[in-house]
């Protein structure tokens, strides 16, 4: 064989030499002309290495047909360039169109190529395929495109981004399962940046099967000719800016199998001839203006498999042809007006494994026949007008992993054999009129992340086995009527992170000190039970604690001795019996109640003998000390008075603004810069030392006479947003002052400083190993969730980098510096200046003005890349986001200062880490996860 193509190709050589007078200019010689013109304007590009130009003498015998990527036709014709994933760099602009006469398919998917699509493109007359996606193509479609009349699949989108993946479709986190990875893979592609409208007179591709324009930047209407193209059956315009309504023509796509058309801003009604497509499988309307009926007829070819049609405005019935719809194995309606049955417009479907009918108009009774969707995995109805009960026959559906039936109206009783959901991780039935006890099987859950059952009318005691549910994290039983105590087993609950909360119910008995093992319990809320005893001095080991209440009981005797009992608000401990501490709101404690509360009663007595004699010889030492310090506050007040007249101070907390000003003064030497620990944005950051030993950080303002009007803006900023957030992993605020020409904040004192410091240097990065550093993530991540979703309104940061991340003694990572961060209202979408640093800041504020989450959601994802790797990713990111497979050996990216993970956890962890932030670091910015998403998967650790 090779022998033979060689005798051949000497053969050829023969005769062209012998031809060379009068083919000079042959058409072979022509087409590789134009490739190596191309080649050269590329730059070195080793995958071009085959395209070489030989011996001037032999120029016209140059044939392209050898030459990777390309192939001939018998005539030696250039009829294919592929150059699909070679890595290729540059444009196309130098390829000269006009010389390529036959070539058929042109594929150059997948590569980093830059620049226009050449408006030469429509001279290309036979071409039947043109695949260019994922590149970074930014110009609009040629009008020439409409020349290119044979052409059948024409694919410029991001390949292989579907709606079905898209993680804010999964806003739950719940279906993350083996295809999770899956997905995030799929959306590590990057983006065409095409844009402008689509051209009206692509209607002339009378061929076209494929159309494929999604994950670019078109815009305006949907060209009505699209519905001339009959042949078409995969359409996908998703994920891009298109206005207007579905032209009616679409209804006489007859082949049509997969229409995309989610993400978009359409509005109007949706033809009801789209239900006259018998062939449709995936249709997706999801995430637009849409309004009226859906279409009747939907599944009415009875090979529906996946449908959405979410967050849009839809009303009327739920479509006729979905109840015998047996194929469907996804859908989405949620967040419409859909009205119906849901007993009897719904059937049996033994493919579907996802159901989302939350927040319609929904009313009937939950038949039995959700019972035989064995393939279930999750099943919301949330926030309808569901009635009647919960029929026994949904814990059959052991694959169920969610079950959302909040904000209805149902009564009755949880089924006793819930336990039979074994894989369950999220269950909610909050918010109904459910009666009865708490089934004690919700103990064999051994998955279950997330129990809410709150504001129902529950009897009974809280089941102790819900103590063997591992891995709540959390658990809200409140507003119920559950009675009896606390299972000292809650206890055993040491994932619990979110919440705890059975507050406003009729619980009795002590408060087990066996609460003291949650330690990573953020909200602890008993408030309103009958409650008694002392609170457990153990709760004080309740270290990430943020918000605690145990108002209307009847406790007594002293808080536990942690911060949090010390700053929580006095509301947090009004109305019980006898609660005493050195806190305002409370009575100090006599000595007798700050003995620990083991004692046995003969102990009691003695003590209290003691006490009451000490207690005179104390009543005269706080008389001394109360008049002492009368005698100071007035001399240190006229001093501070004196010499700042302008001063201003502030409280905050439980923190005397006028002492503190002058302490941290002390403190600091008078801002020398001895105690500087930092430079930020706004100004430097000293450590002050105070008297009693409490150090914190002090943020002084850069002192001019005035404020500038940016710098009050920031500090109002600072204050309004920190003051309303508590969160393990955001830097606590204390209190702030402003005095004549001095403004300062007063933080918690981070004793590593900043991630970027730590990873600045060898040591530092050392000691931050690979657990630590997934810690850290995770903690960045928690702390932007909280800031994006739990806070109302919304804040977002602005300015997430190493330098504002700052780690604890234990390697905590708080988020810190809010100088940029602004409450987001809903009236206000624009800014009037850029923030944030260089280099983290997302790429669609170098074009827009608007700041959304997504923007941090970006600088979240460039931080991660920098813990793992060490260092700032810098070029790396849009380099990994032009390969499809973004898993490019884990230990190419990895710091080479640490020695690679050990075991197999922290690697699946790494590289699931790697995953999500190269996905955060989507250059647009709809493709990005949200930060709820994110820290729910980062949480639901590793597959
Ligand atoms: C497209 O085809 C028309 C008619 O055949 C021709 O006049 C026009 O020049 C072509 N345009 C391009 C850009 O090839
Ligand atoms: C269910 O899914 C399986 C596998 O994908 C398929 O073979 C089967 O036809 C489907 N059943 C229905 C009723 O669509
Ligand atoms: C549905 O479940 C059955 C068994 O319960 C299984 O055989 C089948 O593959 C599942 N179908 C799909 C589409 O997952
Ligand atoms: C809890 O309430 C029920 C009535 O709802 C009552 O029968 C039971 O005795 C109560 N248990 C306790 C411990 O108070
Ligand atoms: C698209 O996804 C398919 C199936 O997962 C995969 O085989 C293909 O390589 C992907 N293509 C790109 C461009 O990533």
């Amino acid at each position: 064989m090779a022998n033979y193509q060689e005798k051949y190709l000497s053969l050829t050589l023969f005769i062209a030499l012998l031809a060379l007078p009068c083919n000079a200019i042959s058409v072979p010689n022509r087409e590789a002309k134009a490739l190596l013109k191309w080649k050269e304007s590329l730059g070195n590009q080793s995958i071009l290495q085959s395209w070489v130009t030989p011996a001037p003498a032999n120029a016209s015998t140059q044939s392209p047909c050898r030459w990777r990527g390309i192939t001939c036709n018998n005539a030696g014709n250039v009829i294919e360039i592929n150059l699909a994933y070679t890595g290729l760099k540059g444009t196309v602009d130098n390829l000269d169109f006009s010389s390529f006469p036959n070539l058929l398919r042109l594929d150059l998917k997948v590569n980093q190529l830059s620049g226009k699509i050449p408006s030469n493109i429509g001279l290309l007359s036979k071409l039947q395929f043109l695949d260019l996606s994922t590149n970074s193509l930014n110009s609009e479609l040629p009008v020439s495109l409409a020349n290119l009349t044979q052409v059948y699949e024409l694919d410029i989108s991001r390949n292989n981004i579907t709606g079905e993946l898209d993680p804010r479709l999964f806003p739950d986190g719940t279906s993350r399962s083996k295809t999770g990875l899956i997905s995030l893979k799929r959306f590590l592609l990057q983006d065409t940046l095409l844009s402008g409208r689509i051209p009206d007179e692509i209607g002339n591709l009378q061929h076209l099967s494929l159309l494929a324009l999604d994950g670019s930047h078109f815009y305006g209407p949907i060209p009505p000719s699209l519905g001339n193209l009959s042949s078409l059956t995969v359409l996908r315009l998703s994920g891009l800016q298109l206005s207007g309504s579905i032209p009616v023509s679409f209804g006489t796509l007859s082949k049509l199998t997969v229409l995309y058309l989610h993400i978009n801003h359409l509005s109007g009604f949706v033809p009801e001839e789209l239900g006259n497509i018998s062939s449709l499988v995936v249709l997706h309307l999801a995430e637009n203006n849409f309004s009226g009926n859906l279409p009747p007829e939907v599944c009415g070819g009875g090979k529906l498999v996946n449908f959405s049609a979410s967050f849009n405005n839809f009303s009327g019935p739920i479509p006729k042809s979905l109840k015998n719809c047996k194929t469907l194995y996804r859908v989405r309606l949620e967040y419409n007006q859909l009205t119906g049955n849901i007993a009897q417009d719904f059937g049996v479907y033994p493919n579907l494994t996802y159901i989302d009918l939350s927040y319609n108009k929904l009313s009937g009774e939950l038949s039995p026949n959700w019972g035989e969707c064995l393939n279930l995995t999750l099943l919301k109805a949330a926030g309808n007008m569901i009635g009647g009960k919960i029929p026994d026959e949904i814990t059959q559906l052991n694959q169920l992993m969610g079950l959302d039936l909040s904000s209805n109206q149902i009564s009755g009783i949880i089924p006793a054999q819930v336990g039979k959901l074994s894989k369950l991780l999220s269950l909610s039935l909050k918010d109904n009129k459910l009666s009865g006890p708490i089934p004690a099987g919700i103990g064999g859950l051994p998955n279950l992340q997330s129990l809410d059952l709150s504001a129902n009318m529950l009897r009974g005691p809280i089941p102790y086995q819900l103590g063997d549910c591992s891995k709540l994290q959390n658990l809200r039983l409140n507003e119920n009527h559950l009675n009896g105590t606390i299972p000292y087993q809650i206890g055993n609950l040491v994932a619990l992170q979110d919440i705890l909360d059975f507050s406003y119910n009729s619980l009795s008995g002590e408060i087990p000190s066996q609460l003291g093992k949650l330690t990573s319990l953020e909200n602890l809320n008993l408030s309103h039970n009958n409650l008694t005893g002392k609170i457990p001095s153990s709760l004080s080991n309740l270290r990430s604690l943020v918000a605690v209440n145990l108002s209307h009981n009847n406790l007594e005797g002293p808080l536990p001795n942690s911060n949090i009992f010390r700053s929580a608000q006095p509301e947090a401990f009004s109305n019980n019996k006898d609660l005493c501490g050195e806190r305002e709101g409370l009575k100090p404690c006599s000595p007798t109640s700050t003995e620990k509360n083991s004692g046995n009663d003969k102990h009691k007595v003695v003590v209290i003998v003691v006490a009451s004699l000490a207690s005179i010889s104390i009543f005269l030492m706080v008389c001394v000390w109360i008049l002492a310090f009368l005698h100071r506050r007035s001399v240190n007040q006229s001093k501070i008075e004196g010499s700042e007249k302008r001063e201003n101070f502030f409280l905050i907390g439980h923190f005397n603004g006028k002492l503190m000003y002058k302490d941290i003064l002390e403190a600091t030497k008078n801002f020398d810069e001895t105690c500087c620990i930092g430079v930020g944005g706004f100004g430097k950051v000293y450590r002050a030392e105070m008297p009693d030993g409490q150090v914190f950080a002090v943020k002084k303002l850069s002192s001019h006479d005035e404020m500038e009007i940016e710098e009050v803006k920031s500090f109002k900023n600072e204050v309004a947003a920190l003051t309303e957030i508590r969160h393990r992993n955001i830097v606590k605020l204390y209190g702030f002052c402003s005095g004549k020409r001095q403004y300062f904040l007063v933080y918690e004192f981070m004793e590593r400083g900043s991630l970027a410091k730590i990873l600045s240097n060898d040591v530092g990065a050392k000691e931050l190993d690979w657990t630590k550093r997934i810690r850290v993530i995770k903690g960045v991540a928690h702390a932007l969730s909280y800031m994006h979703h739990d806070c109302v309104p919304p804040i977002i940061h602005r300015d997430i980098s190493s330098k504002n991340v700052l780690l604890s003694s234990e390697f905590e990572a708080c988020v810190s510096d809010f100088g940029t961060a602004r409450l987001l209202t809903h009236d206000s979408s624009n800014w009037t200046a850029v923030a944030g640093t260089y280099g983290y800041v997302a790429p669609e504020l170098a074009y827009s003005m608007a700041v959304t989450e997504k923007c941090d959601v970006y600088s979240f994802g460039v931080l991660a890349l920098e813990v793992l790797m060490g260092k700032h990713p810098g070029e790396l990111i849009s380099y990994l986001h032009s390969f499809s497979d973004p898993r490019i050996g884990l230990a190419d990216v990895l710091d080479p200062r640490l020695s690679p993970p050990i075991g197999q956890k922290d690697e699946d962890e790494l590289s699931f880490m790697l995953n999500l932030a190269i996905l955060c670091s989507h250059a647009y910015p709809r493709s990005r996860p949200t930060m709820r998403s994110v820290s729910q998967q980062l949480e639901a650790g590793c597959l």
